[in-house]
């Protein structure tokens, strides 16, 4: 029986071979391990692309969370943390380290509900729990973070409106989206910090992990490259309680190379959903990924339709469990992100706040279903899959 994996990193190697082979050759040749050329390299690439003043290469998405949290602190409280008081808004349905970085940031995270459509932050949701909050005064909102959940732009006009109406920052995590737009600026140029993950899986992936902070702001970009590297400018003589949090050189030679082509793999990632679409939208009882359309945007900014990279395409079904079985039996990979919400997880018990009802969120983890998206994958892959799902439910 023919498998169909979720994703083929192998093929993915075969492809860039040369490229990557010749990037780790470098590395081998000078030896320089630790904040080695290929870093500013990579900082440099990404920085233009991305459109802002400063990215910065460390260890981890978690840590690029983290870190942006750290800064923001020491930035606009005069602390090295957050505190239980201070409240940052987001997403319970998101990978755990979105709300565990406010955590570890020292923060109180309070998780509002999603837009059952495209099963990101839902904006209105956010003015309404600032507003009754008010009330509640248990937490003072500092900021908003928003995850632009399987590579689709949240909506940044509403989150950046409210943050400046209540003097919010806003962190965006781009973990599951490098290279989206909205409305023709790339994601992580929005806030006041981005954080991306370079995840192996990641539309950008390393051989490991890797990550990185990008910034418009100056002061915030210092005070990462200081966190990442112990704390200081000088890492014998620190400033602040830092970590050991380097973006690694040979990750960066890598992510270097593969970034050659990540504008080429998000267009075939573009290409496999628009094949899924077309397969799947005449089906009962499965919702595709929404895509917001030019009308159903705000008529104040030019009506660029922001670009979903398709890190995951995700449907949902009332009849998730047994489609993924059926799949499963018929040799095809699928993937359920996430199936708790962070509000349920025991890590959060007591240490945040639900202001609100989140049946959205709990909904979509019974619901939701990552279909294969491997950008080499076939358009007959991509229809047998699609078939599949159709047989089973005999449409
Ligand atoms: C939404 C989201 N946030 C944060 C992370 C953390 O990134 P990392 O695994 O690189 O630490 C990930 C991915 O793993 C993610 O998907």
């Amino acid at each position: 029986m023919k498998q169909i994996s979720m994703l083929d990193l192998k093929s993915e190697y075969e492809y860039m071979k040369q490229d990557i082979d010749s990037a780790i050759k470098r590395c081998l040749e000078h030896q320089k391990w630790i904040f080695g050329p290929e870093i500013g390299e990579f900082e440099e690439v990404t920085r233009a692309y991305i459109g802002v003043k400063h990215c910065i290469g460390v260890s981890s998405g978690t840590d690029a969370l983290v870190l942006s949290l750290r800064a923001l602190a020491i930035q606009r409280k005069g602390e090295e943390y957050f505190d239980r008081n201070d409240g940052i808004i987001t997403t319970p349905f998101t990978f755990t380290a979105t709300g565990d970085a406010i955590l570890r940031a020292g923060a109180t995270p309070v998780f509002v509900d999603i837009d059952p459509l495209t099963c990101n932050m839902d904006a209105r949701k956010i003015k309404e729990y600032l507003i009754s909050l008010r009330d509640l005064r248990s937490v003072r909102i500092v900021g908003i973070l928003p995850v632009h959940l399987y590579g689709q732009a949240c909506n940044m006009d509403e989150i950046t409106a409210i943050a400046e109406e209540h003097d919010l920052f806003v962190l965006e995590d781009v973990a599951q989206a490098f290279g989206a737009t909205w409305k023709g600026g790339k994601l992580g140029s929005f806030g006041s910090c981005g954080a991306f993950s370079f995840f192996p899986s990641k539309n950008l992936g390393g051989f490991g992990d890797a990550g990185m902070v990008a910034t418009n702001d100056d002061a915030i970009a210092e005070l990462v490259r200081m966190l990442l590297k112990h704390g200081g400018k000088d890492k014998y003589n620190v400033d602040h309680i830092g970590y050991n949090s380097r973006l690694d050189t040979l990750q960066a030679a890598v992510l270097l190379a593969k970034f050659k082509y990540i504008d080429e793999f998000n267009e075939r990632r573009k290409q496999i959903a628009r094949i899924y679409t077309e397969e799947l939208s005449e089906v009962k009882g499965v919702s595709l990924p929404t895509a917001p359309t030019k009308s159903s945007l705000a008529a104040n900014s030019p009506q660029i339709v922001p670009e979903h990279v398709f890190h995951q395409y995700t449907i949902c079904t009332p009849r998730r469990d047994e489609i993924q079985s059926y799949l499963r039996e018929n040799g095809i990979s699928t993937m359920v992100y996430y199936p708790i919400p962070l509000h349920r997880m025991k890590v959060f018990e007591g240490r945040m706040e639900t202001p609100g009802h989140l049946g959205n969120a709990e909904r979509a983890v019974r619901e939701v279903l990552s279909l294969p998206i491997e950008p080499l994958q076939s358009s007959e892959d991509t229809q047998h899959v699609a078939h599949t799902i159709r047989q089973f439910l005999g449409q």
